[in-house]
């Protein structure tokens, strides 16, 4: 099952992908996560797109094209979770061209759409796992302050997160982004899931369009 999970900043797609991951063995492939190991490595690629993470400015296409590629080639096998890309049309086409390339085929689409006032509240206290990726929040705090469950490393803050910053990134989302929502449409992939509702109605509900989804 190849699926990619889609919607703005902070809706959730990380956090469900963890769990689904857990629980089916599909791979998580975060964009993000990718391109901060880069940035965390002080690769040549980390510094020059550093400025960017840390703004909430898109990377450049070829870079995050190239780097997604990658991956997905190391673990199409098993299946896999893509969250965060593509992020505009031309990421979108450029994808479309490796899929057909890799003779890779996207199950669905799952849209997580959030209100904006509790993406900024859910945001400001995520807290994330310098060493697994595991991710805290409101809802799912650690068992012991700033420090991982799963792997005792320490819980940071995403330096995007600041309020100001996931301003801008919302913003991006809306004009970048959201138009991505309607070529996959076009293409009869996108079932969209309401994620306001609280992590343990949401799970559930993943679960049971995947198994939907099954051969
Ligand atoms: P990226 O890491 O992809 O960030 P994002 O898309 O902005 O999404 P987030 O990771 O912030 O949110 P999420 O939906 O995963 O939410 P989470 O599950 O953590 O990208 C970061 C940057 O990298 C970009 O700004 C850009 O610079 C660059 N980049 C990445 N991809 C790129 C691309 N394709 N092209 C160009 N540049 C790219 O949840 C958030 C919090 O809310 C957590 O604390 C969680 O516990 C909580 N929560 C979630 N859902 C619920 C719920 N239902 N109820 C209660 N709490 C909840
Ligand atoms: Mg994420």
């Amino acid at each position: 099952m190849n699926i990619i999970f889609f919607g703005p900043p902070g809706t959730g797609k990380g956090t469900i992908a963890q769990y689904i991951e857990r629980k089916f063995g599909y791979r998580h492939i975060s964009s993000g996560d990718l391109l901060r190991d880069e940035v965390k490595k002080k690769t040549r690629i980390g510094r020059e797109i550093a400025p960017f993470i840390k703004e909430g400015k898109l990377v450049e296409d070829a870079i995050i094209d190239k780097i997604v590629s990658k991956k997905l080639k190391e673990l199409s096998k098993k299946g896999f979770i893509l969250d965060g890309y593509p992020r505009n049309i031309n990421q979108a086409k450029l994808f479309e061209k490796f899929l057909a390339q890799s003779r890779i085929k996207v199950d669905f689409v799952l849209n997580i759409d959030s209100k904006e006032s509790k993406i900024v509240e859910r945001l400001s206290a995520r807290r994330q796992c310098v060493k697994c990726k595991r991710i805290f929040g409101l809802d799912v705090p650690p068992a012991k302050d700033g420090v991982c469950d799963d792997c005792n490393a320490e819980l940071i803050q995403r330096e995007d997160d600041k309020p100001e910053v996931v301003k801008y990134r919302l913003e991006l989302y809306r004009v970048l982004t959201k138009p991505v929502l309607d070529y996959f449409e076009g293409r009869g992939l996108l079932i969209t899931v309401d994620g306001n509702e609280p992590l343990q109605k949401i799970f559930p509900k993943v679960e049971q369009i995947i198994m939907g989804h099954q051969k």
